[in-house]
C-alpha cells in the first residue's frame, strides 16, 4: 500500500495507516545500520535537495545520510552562498532548482507554510517539510513516534507529557497531531504565556502544572525554550523557568518508574532540563536522532520508490 501523499508536508495530512506505514518501513531499514557497508541501492539515480533557510545539526546530516544509504546523490543547498542573498525568493529558487530535475526538495524554512508554498509551485518533484516556522516538524514528530514504539510498544492509552515552549515548538504541534491520532492521551504543560491558545482544539489536556503533566506519565517529552523565536518576555527569569519547568530528578520520580525521557534538541542544558537527566538511564535522545535516519530513509523511499518494491526485500 503506498503513502496516500504525493509530499509530506505535515502530520496533519497523513492517515493513521500512512503513519504505521512510514513506521514499519523506517524498521525495516534499521537493520541496514548493523551492516559493515551501510548501503543499498534502492534510488540509485535519484537526486534528493537539502534546502535549509534556518541552521540545523540533525535533521539536515540525517536527511543526507539517509538519502546516501538509500544510493541517491543529495546537494545541500547553503542559502548564506546562495542567490537568496541577492534577494531571489523562495518560489524562484525552488523553480530553479526544480529545472535541474530533482526528485525530492527537503525544505525547512523560517515562515510557516514555505513547505506548501513550494509543493504548489514544483509540481515535478516531492517536496519534505523538515520544519517550518513554528508550525509542522512532521519527520520529528514520526521519529518520536518510532521511539515511542520502540519502548513501549503501542500509542493507545499511553500518557505522554509535552512539556516547555509549547508556542514556539513545530515539534509541539506536529507530535500533537500524530500522538492523538493514534490514540495516545497527551497533555501539554507550559507557563501560560508559552500555550497557544488553539492548543486545546488539538484533542490533547493542558495544564501550568508540571506536576499534574509528569504523574504517572509513561513519555515525557521535553521542549527546548526557543529563544531565538521569542520577541517578548515570557518568563521572569532562566533560573525560574528552570524553577518551574525545568525536568529534575525529583519531578522525573513522578512519571512512571519506566518512562522514557526525550527532547527533540538542541538541549538547553540546565534551562529545561537538568543535565543529570538528559543523560540518565530513561533518556533516549540520541535514539530519537540514530531513528531520525531510518525515519527519513523510509520517507525518502516510500516517496520515491516504495510503491515497486517492498522495504523488506530491499534488505534482505
Ligand atoms: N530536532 C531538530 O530539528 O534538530 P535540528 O534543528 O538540529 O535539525
Amino acid at each position: 500500500m503506498p503513502l496516500s501523499t504525493k509530499h509530506l508536508l505535515g502530520i496533519a495530512e497523513l492517515s493513521p495507516a500512512d503513519i504505521e506505514l512510514i513506521l514499519n518501513t523506517a524498521r525495516s531499514f534499521r537493520e541496514i545500520f548493523s551492516r559493515p557497508i551501510k548501503k543499498v541501492p534502492t534510488l540509485r539515480g535519484r537526486t534528493v535537495i537539502n534546502l535549509f533557510f534556518e541552521p540545523s545539526t540533525r535533521t539536515r546530516s540525517s536527511f543526507e545520510i539517509a538519502a546516501k544509504r538509500l544510493s541517491a546523490d543529495t546537494i545541500n543547498f547553503n542559502v548564506s552562498s546562495s542567490s537568496v542573498v541577492k534577494g531571489e525568493s523562495l518560489i524562484d529558487t525552488g523553480k530553479n532548482l526544480q529545472s535541474m530535475n530533482p526528485d525530492i526538495i527537503v525544505v525547512r524554512h523560517h515562515a510557516a507554510g514555505a513547505p506548501q508554498l513550494l509543493a504548489k509551485h514544483c509540481r515535478n518533484c516531492a517536496i519534505v517539510n523538515a520544519g517550518d516556522g513554528m508550525h509542522e516538524h512532521p519527520t520529528q514528530a514520526l521519529l518520536d513516534a518510532l521511539t515511542i514504539q520502540d519502548h513501549k510498544g503501542r500509542f493507545e492509552g499511553l500518557k505522554v507529557a509535552i512539556i516547555g515552549d509549547i508556542a514556539h515548538s513545530r515539534v509541539a504541534r506536529s507530535d500533537c497531531l500524530l500522538l492523538v491520532k493514534m490514540g495516545a492521551q497527551v497533555v501539554v504543560c507550559a507557563p501560560q504565556t508559552l500555550i497557544p491558545l488553539d492548543f486545546a482544539s488539538y484533542g490533547v489536556s493542558v495544564t501550568n502544572d508540571i506536576d499534574v503533566a509528569l504523574d504517572g506519565a509513561d513519555v515525557v517529552i521535553m521542549l527546548r525554550t526557543q529563544r531565538e523565536r521569542q520577541r517578548e518576555v515570557f518568563y521572569p527569569s532562566v533560573k525560574e523557568y528552570f524553577a518551574f519547568y525545568g525536568l529534575n530528578k525529583r519531578r522525573l520520580a513522578m512519571a512512571k518508574k519506566d518512562a522514557i525521557v526525550m527532547h527533540p534538541g538542541p538541549i538547553n542544558r540546565g534551562i529545561e532540563i537538568d543535565p543529570e537527566i538528559a543523560d540518565c538511564r530513561q533518556s533516549v535522545i540520541l535514539e530519537q536522532v540514530q531513528n531520525g535516519v531510518a525515519t527519513r530513509m523510509a520517507i525518502l523511499y516510500l516517496l520515491l520508490g516504495g510503491r515497486q518494491t517492498p522495504a523488506e526485500e530491499i534488505i534482505a
